[in-house]
């Protein structure tokens, strides 16, 4: 992977940053060029693995002088406008009754200041709007018609969100609901998959100056009840930023992050002094001792995924997950695929 290029200017603003404060040895004057470069903190952009080509471009604009949540927009908005993409926006899986409902928040961390939309129909980029509901009300979050209506009234059309495959997807988990309704159930051996999903698109980002935020958007869970809002459409949980401390996001079964406030608690943890990697595993970990039985297994495990990124001040970042997965980065080394650490290896 190619790396960004970073002009003089940037590197050395950024790179004086990270060493700001540290004790210059012989050693480490010696080192110096090496050091500069691992240590180099920002700009970064972090997000689920999906938010791959999405980090690449936030650190692109970042590096460009656009600001971390401007930037983060732009990123998750990759996915959002994917209609391959079946958690996120365009082409996202729809609720039971065939609605497509979207989840967005954010939160900008030099200004203090949050957006929310939960359950908003028929807007393809509703990361657009938490930004739009962030910085033209003194409200958080707007939810359902009134979002919309809200969206409206700044330009935006309503457009079908459902896309012939998510359409698919949705009639093919209908008929095979129960057998006992009046849908005919689909054979089992014809082909087609339907996974639900809790995918999400979740970024968290760091200027050179060290400025932070965060910003998450989602189709949700799939098949849900109509009317359900998720753990990306609150703020505290889905994602959180604290400009001082760090900013942290999550994917997965929004039901078991709501209840530890996970984006809140990850940020929390660091301030404790924990690294990103394990503020994340110990909020998993607060997960699993807040989950109720039906979703843990007989071996002790839970029946879903969640998975937990963070990035503080200094330009650390981290992931930890229930189970295997990855997550992209992006810094100054360019944007690649890593793993996050496991709190159930196996
Ligand atoms: N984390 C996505 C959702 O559960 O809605």
């Amino acid at each position: 992977m190619s790396e960004f290029p970073l002009s003089r200017r940037s590197f050395l603003g950024a790179a004086g940053a990270a060493v700001a404060g540290a004790a210059l040895t012989p050693q480490s004057a010696i080192a110096a060029p090496q050091i500069l470069r691992r240590s180099l903190a920002a700009p970064i952009a972090i997000s689920s693995d999906n938010g791959f080509r999405g980090v690449a471009k936030a650190v692109d604009l970042i590096i460009k002088g656009a600001d971390t949540l401007d930037a983060g927009i732009e990123g998750v908005k990759i996915q959002e406008l994917d209609p391959n993409d079946q958690s996120v926006g365009y082409g996202g899986l729809p609720n039971a009754e065939g609605v497509v409902q979207l989840d967005a928040s954010c939160m900008h961390g030099p200004s203090k200041r949050a957006g929310a939309v939960g359950a908003l129909e028929g807007i393809k980029t509703p990361s657009e709007i938490v930004r739009l509901i962030m910085k033209y009300t003194p409200h958080i979050m707007l939810v359902g018609k009134d979002a919309q209506r809200f969206a409206l009234s700044y330009g935006y059309q309503i457009e079908e969100l459902l896309t012939p495959a998510s359409r698919e997807a949705w009639l093919h988990w209908r008929a095979n609901l129960s057998p006992s309704d009046n849908y005919l159930d689909v054979s089992g051996a014809e082909k087609m998959v339907v996974q639900s999903t809790t995918g999400t698109n979740p970024m968290m980002l760091l200027s050179p100056s060290g400025d932070l935020s965060s910003i998450v958007t989602t189709s949700g869970l799939s098949w849900k009840v109509p009317g359900r809002v998720g753990d990306s459409a609150i703020v505290g949980a889905g994602q959180y930023t604290d400009n001082t401390v760090g900013a942290a996001g999550s994917t997965g079964l929004g039901e078991a992050n709501i209840m530890v406030c996970g984006g809140f608690l990850t940020v929390e943890n660091m301030r404790r002094g924990m690294s990103p990697t394990d503020a994340c595993l110990e909020t998993c970990k607060h997960v699993m001792a807040m989950t109720p039985p039906r979703l843990i297994d007989e071996r002790g495990r839970p029946r879903f995924q969640l998975q937990y990124y963070a990035v503080n001040k200094k330009g650390q970042y981290g992931a930890a997950a229930m189970t295997g997965s990855k997550y992209a980065v992006c810094d100054a080394n360019g944007a690649r695929h890593e793993d996050c650490a496991v709190l159930f290896p196996g």
